[in-house]
């Protein structure tokens, strides 16, 4: 273990800090010093990220929050990536695909097959049938033993998610929201991302089908939550946030454990309210700046040979009866 940061610090303070030659001088964990201690920062308490053998790991430190062992048969384990952007073109990174290739050969490798694997949309960056062809047949490569999906708005940027829905909203209902139930935890995926108009927009016939969908569900049942868009306010005025996300989070506050996963954000962004737990998820195509950071959510180029650095996969397992679920993300190989 090369270094481990532990910092108690809740407050949003160092967010929007403005950027400087440090910044670019990323060490050989990818991060700088300042970015370590930033994320954490935002991590708060109850949160512990660790660097382990060059992979950034950050995982939920509460004692219920176990990492699954890997003989246990009966453990759930899923993997999430995001925000893939099939068909983007741009210094950020040549080539998004091979990125892509290599997050799912990452996931191939694990020790364990993942019960599914979730992505958290902007699968393509344009929403061209090719590029829906493109990450539907390289996702069909995943070695799982089911794939999901939740769109992004370059999901739909022309039609409301219709090209979207043909291609990944099998048995999805509405705009393509729907729920499961896997080893005991409770899964529902939903869309705030339909049309440009409506981004970080759930609307009434979403949350109703939420108010109906837990309404049978006793309160010790962990949820967990796939969204795009946060389901917090991680930062509005670039479009990270859910304006609607409140009437939700209501219909949630009943239950023990609520873990929402989202993308959208290209980095990993980790807080706590209550009883529910927010993980803003990489992306495995291009970083996007920290919260504030400039003045738009624009692509980051990084130095040379530093990009695998800001891309990853996220891991997750839960054990029945263990609390919380133990989330590990990791960057890409
Ligand atoms: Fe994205
Ligand atoms: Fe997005």
């Amino acid at each position: 273990m090369s270094a481990t940061e532990e910092n108690s610090a809740t407050e949003k303070d160092s967010a929007t800090e403005n950027s400087s030659a440090d910044e670019q001088d990323l060490g050989p964990e990818g991060m700088t010093r300042r970015q370590l201690l930033r994320h954490t920062a935002w991590f708060g308490s109850a949160v512990v990220l660790t660097v382990v053998g060059g992979e950034v790991i950050s995982h939920v430190a509460t004692p219920d929050a176990v990492a699954v062992p890997p003989e246990d048969p009966n453990a759930l384990r899923f993997a999430q990536i995001s925000d893939s952007h099939l068909g983007f073109k741009g210094a950020a990174n040549t080539a998004v695909e091979d990125s892509f290739a290599a997050a799912i050969r990452q996931i191939n490798a694990l020790p364990q097959r993942p019960d599914f694997v979730v992505h958290t949309g902007d699968l393509t960056h344009l929403s061209t049938p090719a590029q829906f062809d493109q990450v539907k047949q390289m996702m069909g490569e995943l070695r799982t033993g089911k794939v999901l999906t939740v769109p992004g708005e370059h999901d739909s940027v022309d039609d409301t998610g219709q090209k979207y829905r043909q291609a990944f909203g099998a048995g999805s209902r509405g705009d393509g929201w729907y729920s499961f139930d896997l080893r005991g935890v409770h899964f529902i995926a939903l869309v705030n991302t339909l049309s440009l108009e409506k981004l970080g927009h759930l609307g009434a016939d979403q949350i109703e089908f939420v108010r109906t969908d837990v309404a049978g569900l006793s309160s010790d049942t962990p949820i967990v939550v796939f969204s795009h868009i946060p389901l917090f306010a991680m930062y509005p005025a670039w479009g990270w946030g859910t304006d609607d996300a409140a009437a939700v989070l209501n219909l949630l506050r009943r239950f023990a454990s609520v873990t929402c996963l989202n993308g959208h954000v290209h980095q990993l962004f980790t807080k706590t309210e209550g009883n529910v737990t927010f993980h803003s998820a990489t992306t495995t195509a291009y970083p996007l700046p920290p919260p504030g950071q400039g003045t738009a959510p624009a692509p980051v180029t990084l130095p040379a040979g530093k990009l695998k650095d800001a891309l990853g996969i996220r891991e997750v397992t839960y054990r029945k009866g263990s609390g919380l679920l133990a989330v590990k993300d990791v960057r890409l190989a």
